[in-house]
């Protein structure tokens, strides 16, 4: 019977290991769900070995021969097995909620100096605003290594989902309430951030790029992404591009290539209509092309491009996008059009 539980044990253990079923931890909060796993997996593997090495045991040893058509001994029982075997599993899985339970509670708690970053979803982009530096808004997110940050997460819409696998934690962006989630990466690198909650027809390419600096080069990037957001910033970027690049960056950090093909911009999705000849659609529409792009941002139901339902593209950019960011946007779009 010891030979049979060794046995089960290896092959489980071995499922366990070979496969790698969690991805590599970037996040203490990860390390720590990767702790939880291992308690509760190596429970498992052991109540698995026993549990086989009865019941194979049992089959051999106890098997009634091919002719054997007597009933079995009447057996009423065993008091002693049955208040070990309630036992011992009560104490495994009160042991496996009181490792969860102070696991969830230290993940939330953000320590004394946390860094605040708040996050925004709309149909289909995520971007992020860092109160440290003047609120300035960023459609990557960036992040230093080894601080404690908290996350407060808003949805302008409807419900999004927050997720960067290595990091572990995950929370719902619900419209109306402010969620909060805390995060220490524990390396740097490149990961990505995946909206977890079906939220519409872009849902698939609702995701984002994450970037864990050191923590003096993060210092250095906030401090660039301050100065990109001051008044009268983007100029020195030089002549008439400037508008351009400041048209490009809304289209972009807004998430209009989630959902529309624009040659300049190099995007190619299908679920809304080619912005490569706004033109000639303003036209249709008897409208300047300027006032028609503008209209189609703001209110997007108010003209329909032929074969496009209403309601799909979200109403809130209006309220979403500064003016000026609007101004840019259209700029962008309405003058690629220019001969
Ligand atoms: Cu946002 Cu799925």
């Amino acid at each position: 019977m010891a030979v049979i539980g060794v046995l089960a044990a290896a092959i489980a253990t071995a499922f366990a290991v070979v496969i790698q079923w969690l991805p590599e931890s970037a996040s203490e909060e990860m390390d720590r769900y990767v702790f939880v796993f291992w308690f509760a997996t190596v429970i498992c593997i052991g109540i698995f070995a026993v549990v086989m090495a009865v019941l194979v045991y049992s089959i051999w040893a106890f098997r009634a021969a091919p002719d054997d058509d007597t009933d079995g001994p009447p057996i009423h029982g065993h008091s002693g097995l049955e208040i070990v075997w309630t036992t011992i599993p009560a104490i495994l899985v009160i042991a496996i909620g009181i490792v969860s339970a102070v696991v969830i509670s230290r993940n939330a708690d953000a320590g004394e100096n946390p860094l605040t970053i708040e996050v925004y979803a709309q149909q289909f982009a995520f971007y992020y605003t860092y109160p440290d530096a003047d609120d300035a808004r960023s459609e990557e997110l960036v992040l230093p290594v080894d601080r404690a940050i908290r996350f407060e997460l808003q949805a302008a819409d409807v419900i999004h989902g927050f997720w960067i696998p290595e990091m572990g934690q995950k929370q719902d962006l619900v419209p109306g309430v402010t969620t909060k989630i805390v995060i220490t990466p524990t390396r740097t690198g490149n990961f990505s951030l995946i909206c977890t909650e079906l939220c519409g027809l872009g849902h698939a390419t609702m995701r984002g790029s994450v970037r864990v600096l050191t923590q003096a080069k993060f210092e250095e990037w906030l401090a660039g992404l301050r100065d990109d957001a001051a008044p009268g910033a983007g100029t020195e970027t030089g002549g008439g591009t400037s508008a351009d690049a400041a048209g490009a960056k809304v289209f972009a950090s807004a998430g209009c290539g989630g959902c529309h093909a624009f040659t300049a911009a190099g995007t190619d999705a299908e679920i809304g209509p080619r912005l490569d000849d706004l033109a000639a659609s303003a036209d249709k529409a008897g409208k300047p092309v300027a006032d028609y792009v503008r209209e189609s941002i703001v209110e997007p139901g108010a003209v329909l491009a032929a074969g496009y339902a209403d309601g799909v593209m979200p109403t809130t950019f209006g309220d979403v996008l500064k003016p000026e960011e609007i101004d840019a946007l259209v700029q962008y779009l309405a003058g690629k059009e220019a001969p």
